[in-house]
């Protein structure tokens, strides 16, 4: 009884049978996935009617009880149980070196989530090709006319076409720096480099910045609070979330950009601060919301590459704070960033 309280404290399904193949163990988690069977005496082929990919009978394959006597088992392999995905494991267990089966041991397990991890990955692969590909093939065009038309093309037209494949070796660039985040962050391996930061000075900088290259100074404002409590946080991180906000604020919304730096509280009451940019834009409808921060989500009229906020989440969440969308009261946008105040933390 020992065993069998042991077994069912695993969380795999295991089923042991005998040497005549009648099932003696399956253990709890294996009751649970394979729907609460008949199971005791009964032959392990009944109880456990495994399927390879192409609906043939595996254990015909596999014949623990037969086959070569030098075979111990057979390693992980993804197999189905009508038509559901199981990983499973077997150890063909002699009582003398190729003597015959005398105990059979198969683990399994549910391999849905390793399917949709799976699933996920390759998506994440096409979608990265994809994105790569469509400033490549200006890259491209632009520079095969150069070369076969250098002669006949004027000088504007040539600095224009330049200047497009300048603009896109840039896009690549960043996409590339921003895929290199997400998997940092999709893989918990985001460090930070935490140091006091006077959060208003910092979204200063990023606003100042937008200025310099060319967007109009009354198309921002910030409002600080006069005493806010020290934070401390990775200022390169902090710049990359408000540059983001900022950016989609612009390019996403209209109107006057408010960013806002003010004093708060967790939801556990510790203090914070919390950062807020506004737009005067169209906003981000209800039903929308919670998808906006998925790794390339975006809207197909004015999108980049839908990385922007799934990053913002990342940085945040990696600061212990959280990020929001609300409307604003001119009925734009509203992104919400609460970092946790006080420090210094204690980080690997
Ligand atoms: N201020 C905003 N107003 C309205 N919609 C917004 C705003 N900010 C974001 N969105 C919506 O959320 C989507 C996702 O934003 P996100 O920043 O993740 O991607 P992106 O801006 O399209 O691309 P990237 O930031 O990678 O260049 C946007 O495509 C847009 O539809
Ligand atoms: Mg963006």
């Amino acid at each position: 009884m020992g065993d069998l309280d042991a077994y069912d404290q695993l969380p795999d399904g295991v089923l042991v049978a005998g040497p005549d193949g009648r099932v003696t163990v399956l253990n709890a988690a294996g009751r649970k996935l394979l729907g609460a069977p008949a199971w005791a005496g009964r032959d392990y082929r009944e109880v456990l009617p495994l399927t390879d990919a192409d609906g043939g009978d595996w254990w015909a394959c596999a014949a623990p009880y037969g086959g070569l006597r030098i075979r111990t088992g057979h390693p992980e392999r993804l197999l189905e149980l009508h038509g559901r995905p199981l990983l499973v494991t077997a150890r063909y267990v002699r009582d003398r070196p190729n003597g015959p089966t005398v105990t059979l041991v198969v683990a399994f397990r549910d391999a849905r989530a390793r399917r949709r991890a799976d699933r996920d990955r390759s998506d994440l692969v096409s979608t990265v090709a994809h994105e790569i590909r469509s400033p490549l093939t200006t890259v491209k065009g632009f520079t095969a006319t150069l070369l076969a038309k250098w002669d006949r093309l004027a000088d504007p037209q040539k600095r224009a076409m330049l200047a497009a494949v300048n603009a896109d070796a840039d896009r690549v660039t960043r996409l590339l720096s921003d895929l290199l985040d997400v998997s940092r962050i999709d893989a918990g391996r985001l460090r930070l480099r935490r140091q006091v930061v006077d959060v208003p000075a910092l979204v200063g900088r990023v606003l100042a910045g937008r200025v310099a290259s060319g967007e109009r100074p009354d198309r921002f404002t910030l409002a600080a609070a006069d005493r806010l409590p020290e934070t401390w946080l990775d200022p390169d991180r902090v710049t990359q979330v408000v540059a983001n906000l900022v950016e989609n604020a612009v390019r996403h919304g209209a109107g006057t950009v408010s960013v806002a730096v003010g004093p708060a509280r967790a939801p556990d009451g510790a203090a914070a601060v919390v950062l807020s940019v506004a737009d005067e834009g169209a906003g981000v409808p209800a039903r929308l919301r919670p998808r906006i921060f998925s790794r390339f989500w975006r809207d197909g009229r004015a999108g980049g590459s839908g990385l922007g906020l799934h990053i913002v989440k990342g940085i945040v969440e990696a600061h212990g704070g959280t990020v929001g969308v609300d409307t604003a009261p001119g009925g734009g946008a509203l992104f919400r960033v609460l970092l946790p105040a006080g420090g210094p933390p204690y980080e690997q």
